[in-house]
C-alpha cells in the first residue's frame, strides 16, 4: 500500500481504516496473567525485543513503506511487542498514521494473542520526528527558565502531538545531572544541580504522563539513563564514569528516587559504565537499588544496541549470550536490540538451558503488558481520532516561544541592551542562517543537522531580523569578502554576532575540549576592529570557551538551542520586547581545565596565605550558576527566618522582600542556598534548595517565602545514609545571609 501524502484527504481513510479493523476489549489485571499463562516462550521474549523501524519499512527520501515480508518476520515470526523511532528523518502525522496503524492491524489480525504492539520514540523537545510539530528548547534551555510549570506544559504539549501521530511512548526526560559541561548530551539535561533537575524533571514527567497515561493526550515517560550516565571521566559520551557510591546517591540518584515517587512508567539504562560495571550488567543499580530501594514497578529497558555491547565493546561477557545472561539477571524488561532477533534467539535458548527461569521471563512480560494495558491498547489501539484535531493549536507554538524567550540568559550587558530600534544593525556570524543551530540534536533528524529537512515557516535569527528589523538591518552573507563585512560593519551602529555550536547529538557530538571555534573567534575580534559594539549571541548545547571573545562584546546572549521560536525570541529579547530572566543552569566554565560546579567543595579552592607558599585559587568561573541579568534590578532586603533554631519535625520559614528598583517590569528567580557549616563530610560551599520565580512591576515589592524541612538540609553519610546533622547552617539569598541551628 502505497500512502499519498496528502494530509487532509489521506488522514481519515487511514485511521478509519484503522479503527474498522479493532474489537475493543478491554482486560483486567488478571487477564494479563491468563494471556501470560497461555504464551509460548517465544511470543514472550517477543514481548521483551524492541526493534527499529528499518527492520519493518523502507525509507526513501519522498516516502516511508512498510514492507509485509519484513513485517510478518518481525511481527508474526518472531512475535515482536514494539518498534521505535523513525528512520532517517521527520514523517508527516499522515505518514505516522499509515505505519502505526497498519502495523498495529498486522498485528492484531495475524497474532495469536492479538496484543497491540507499543510504537516508542525520542520526543525530547517536542515531538521531534512528527513534521509540523512545535519543537521547544532543548532541556538545557527550559532549566534556565527556572519555571517547571512552562515545563510541564511543553511536555503536555509534547504529548498531546506525539499520542495524535499514533504514539504512547516517549523516551524522555533526560534526568542525568549534567556536571561535566563538555559532555555532549549535555544540552539534553536540565543542568548540573541535583535538585534544579528533579524539579524539572518531575515536572516533565507529570506534562507527559499527567497522573493517566490512558488519557488519549497523554504518553508513558521514560526517565532517562539511569545512572552515573553524565560524568564520563574523559568528557566524551558513553565514556566510563568513576563515581564513589556517596556522590551517587548525593547528586545523580535523587531525580530518579523522585521520578518513581511521581509514577513514571518506564526508565531507561544509562549505556555506559560506572566504576567498571556497565549499568546494564549491574544487579545491585538495577535491581537492589532501582527495585527494591527505589520502589520503581514499571518497565526497564536498555539503551540502544547495549546488550550486545557487554560482549562487544565493555568485554564482560564472553558471548553475545553470556551479555544476555547478564543483562537479564541484573535487572533489564525489554531489549533495544534494534537489527536483528539476537537477543530473542540467545533469551530463548538461555531458558531453554534452564539458565534463566520461565518465571523471570513473565515477570518481565507482565510489567510490559501493564504498561500496554495502562496506555490504554488493549482497550483501544487505534489511532484516536479525537485527539487528531488537538496537533495544531495555535497556543502550541505561542508556548514554546515563551519557553524559548524566559531561557534566553544574558550572561553580560555593558549598556548596550536592548537596542534601540533606531540602530542600524549588522547580523554576521555563521549561524545566523541556520535553523539546525537553532534547534540542535533531535530535531527532524537525530543529528539535527539537515537544514533542508526544516519546515520553511521557521526563521532564522538573520529572517527575523531582516523582517522586523527592515529598513535597519544587513544581513551578512558568506560569500562576502573580509573587506566587503568590513565596510558593512563601519556603516552599522551595532553588530548582532550569532556563534556557537552546530547541531549535533551524543557521540558525535565528542569534542577534545570545550575551546571556541577559532573562526569564530577570529570573526569577533575582527568585526570588533571596526569599533562597533557587539551583541554575541550563543547557541549550543553546552558552554563553549569565551574568555578570549567575552572582552570584545558588549553584550552576551546565551541561548542554548532555544527551539523553532528561537529567532524570534533571540530578536525581541534583543530588541528590549521581552526583559529576559534566564539564570544560567550550569557553571559557565573560564578554562577547559577548571570544570568546577558551583557546589563544589573548598577544596576546589585552593587557598595558602602563609608565606613563603603564597598560592591562591579561586573559584572563579566566567557566569556562575544561577546568573542572569535583566534589563531591571532587583533588590533584596529584610531577609529573615522565623527562628534562628531548627528542630527534628519542625520548619524553618525564611522570607524576604524583593523590589523591582528599575524602570521596567521583570522577572527575578529568587533562589535560596544553604551551607552546612560543620559535616562529618566535607560540606559544599553551598546547595540550592528553594527557588522561586517572580514577576515584579517597575517600584512593585513582594515578600517571598520558602519552608525548608530538615530532610531538605540532608547529605548523604560516611554510611551512605541521608542525614542532617546537628549544628550551624547559613541561609543564602543573593548577597543577604542569616544563621541557625539545627538541633
Ligand atoms: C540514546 C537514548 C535514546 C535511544 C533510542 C540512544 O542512542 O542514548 O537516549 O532514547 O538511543 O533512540
Amino acid at each position: 500500500m502505497k500512502i499519498k501524502l496528502n494530509r487532509w484527504m489521506t488522514l481519515p481513510a487511514v485511521a478509519l481504516l484503522a479503527t474498522s479493523c479493532y474489537k475493543e476489549k478491554a482486560v483486567s489485571k488478571d487477564e494479563l496473567d491468563d494471556i501470560i499463562a497461555h504464551m509460548t516462550l517465544e511470543e514472550k521474549v517477543g514481548q521483551m525485543t524492541n526493534l527499529t523501524l528499518s527492520t519493518v519499512a523502507i525509507e526513501t527520501d519522498s516516502s516511508i513503506k512498510l514492507d509485509s515480508a519484513k513485517l510478518y518476520d518481525v511481527i508474526v515470526k518472531h512475535h515482536v511487542g514494539s518498534i521505535q523511532n523513525v528512520d532517517k528523518r521527520a514523517y508527516d502525522l499522515v505518514e505516522w498514521h499509515y505505519l502505526i496503524s497498519n502495523m498495529q492491524r498486522f498485528t492484531l489480525e495475524k497474532t495469536r494473542h492479538k496484543i497491540p504492539f507499543l510504537y516508542c520514540i525520542d520526543a525530547v523537545h517536542g515531538a521531534n520526528y512528527i513534521n509540523g510539530a512545535t519543537l521547544f528548547p532543548h532541556n538545557i534551555g527550559l532549566a534556565a527558565t527556572w519555571n517547571p510549570e512552562l515545563v510541564k506544559e511543553c511536555a503536555s504539549i509534547t504529548a498531546a502531538q506525539t499520542r495524535a501521530a499514533g504514539i504512547r511512548y516517549n523516551f524522555a526526560p533526560v534526568l542525568d545531572v549534567g556536571r561535566n559541561q563538555q559532555w555532549s548530551r549535555m544540552g539534553e539535561t536540565f543542568g548540573e544541580d541535583t535538585y534544579l533537575v528533579t524539579q524539572m524533571g518531575t515536572a516533565a514527567i507529570r506534562g507527559f504522563e499527567g497522573g493517566n497515561v490512558k488519557n488519549s493526550t497523554k504518553v508513558a515517560a521514560c526517565m532517562k539513563h539511569f545512572l552515573g550516565y553524565s560524568v564520563p571521566l574523559n568528557g566524551k559520551d558513553r565514556a566510563p564514569a568513576y563515581i564513589p557510591e556517596i556522590v551517587l546517591r548525593e547528586h545523580f540518584l535523587p531525580p530518579f528516587r523522585e521520578a518513581v515517587k511521581t509514577g513514571v512508567h518506564t526508565l531507561m539504562v544509562n549505556s555506559a559504565e560506572i566504576n567498571g560495571t556497565p549499568v546494564h550488567a549491574s544487579k545491585y543499580l538495577l535491581t537492589t537499588v532501582l527495585r527494591e530501594e527505589l520502589g520503581f514497578k514499571g518497565v526497564v529497558i536498555t539503551d540502544w544496541l547495549d546488550i550486545m555491547k557487554l560482549y562487544e565493546r565493555h568485554k564482560v561477557a564472553a558471548s553475545h549470550k553470556e551479555a544476555v545472561l547478564l543483562c537479564v539477571e541484573a535487572g533489564i524488561d525489554m531489549c533495544i536490540v534494534p537489527f536483528d532477533f539476537s537477543f530473542s534467539d540467545d533469551l530463548i535458548a538461555l531458558v531453554k538451558e534452564g539458565k534463566i527461569p520461565e518465571k523471570r521471563i513473565d515477570a518481565s512480560v507482565k510489567r510490559i503488558l501493564t504498561l500496554k494495558k495502562e496506555l490504554g491498547l488493549f482497550d483501544n489501539p487505534s489511532i484516536e481520532e479525537k485527539n487528531i484535531s488537538q496537533f495544531h493549536k495555535p497556543d502550541y507554538s505561542l508556548t514554546a516561544y515563551h519557553a524559548a524567550l524566559e531561557s534566553i540568559t544574558l550572561l553580560k550587558n555593558d549598556s548596550i541592551l536592548p537596542l534601540s530600534s533606531e540602530k542600524k544593525v549588522l547580523v554576521a556570524g555563521p549561524l545566523s542562517h541556520l535553523l539546525s543551530s537553532l534547534h540542535g540534536a533531535w530535531s527532524y533528524s537525530w543529528q539535527g543537522n539537515k537544514e533542508h529537512l526544516y519546515p520553511d515557516s521557521l526563521r532564522t535569527i538573520a529572517d527575523v531580523f531582516l523582517t522586523q528589523h527592515k529598513a535597519k538591518s544587513v544581513v551578512a552573507d558568506s560569500s562576502w569578502s573580509k573587506e566587503m563585512l568590513w565596510k558593512q560593519a563601519k556603516s552599522s551602529d551595532a553588530i548582532v554576532v550569532v556563534v556557537g555550536e552546530p547541531a549535533y547529538a551524543e557521540t558525535p557530538g565528542n569534542i577534545p575540549d570545550l575551546a571556541f571555534d577559532p573562526a569564530q573567534t577570529e570573526l569577533i575580534k575582527s568585526l570588533a576592529k571596526s569599533g562597533k559594539p557587539i551583541v554575541a549571541v550563543l547557541l549550543g548545547g553546552r558552554p563553549r570557551i569565551i574568555r578570549e571573545i567575552e572582552p570584545y562584546c558588549k553584550a552576551i546572549l546565551m541561548a542554548y538551542w532555544p527551539g523553532s521560536q528561537g529567532g524570534q525570541a533571540i530578536y525581541d529579547v534583543i530588541m528590549g520586547h521581552f526583559n529576559p530572566c534566564g539564570k544560567l543552569p550550569f557553571t559557565y566554565p573560564r578554562y577547559s581545565g577548571s570544570l568546577i560546579t558551583y557546589d563544589h567543595k573548598l577544596l576546589d579552592e585552593a587557598v595558602e596565605i602563609v608565606e613563603p607558599y603564597q598560592y591562591f585559587y579561586e573559584f572563579k568561573p566566567q557566569y556562575e550558576f544561577g546568573h542572569g541579568l535583566s534589563y531591571t534590578r532587583f533588590n533584596y532586603s529584610d531577609l529573615q527566618l522565623n527562628h534562628d533554631t531548627l528542630s527534628e519535625g519542625d520548619s524553618l520559614v525564611v522570607s524576604l522582600t524583593v523590589t523591582n528598583t528599575g524602570a521596567r517590569g521583570g522577572h527575578e528567580v529568587v533562589q535560596l542556598y544553604s551551607k552546612d557549616l560543620v559535616a562529618s563530610i566535607t560540606p559544599a560551599v553551598k546547595r540550592l534548595r528553594r527557588f522561586e520565580k517572580i514577576y515584579l512591576l517597575p517600584g512593585e515589592s513582594k515578600k517571598v517565602n520558602f519552608k525548608l524541612w530538615p530532610a531538605d538540609l540532608a547529605f548523604v553519610n560516611s554510611e551512605l545514609k541521608w542525614v542532617t546533622e546537628k549544628g550551624g547552617f547559613e541561609i543564602l539569598l543573593g548577597d543577604l545571609k542569616a544563621e541557625f541551628v539545627y538541633n
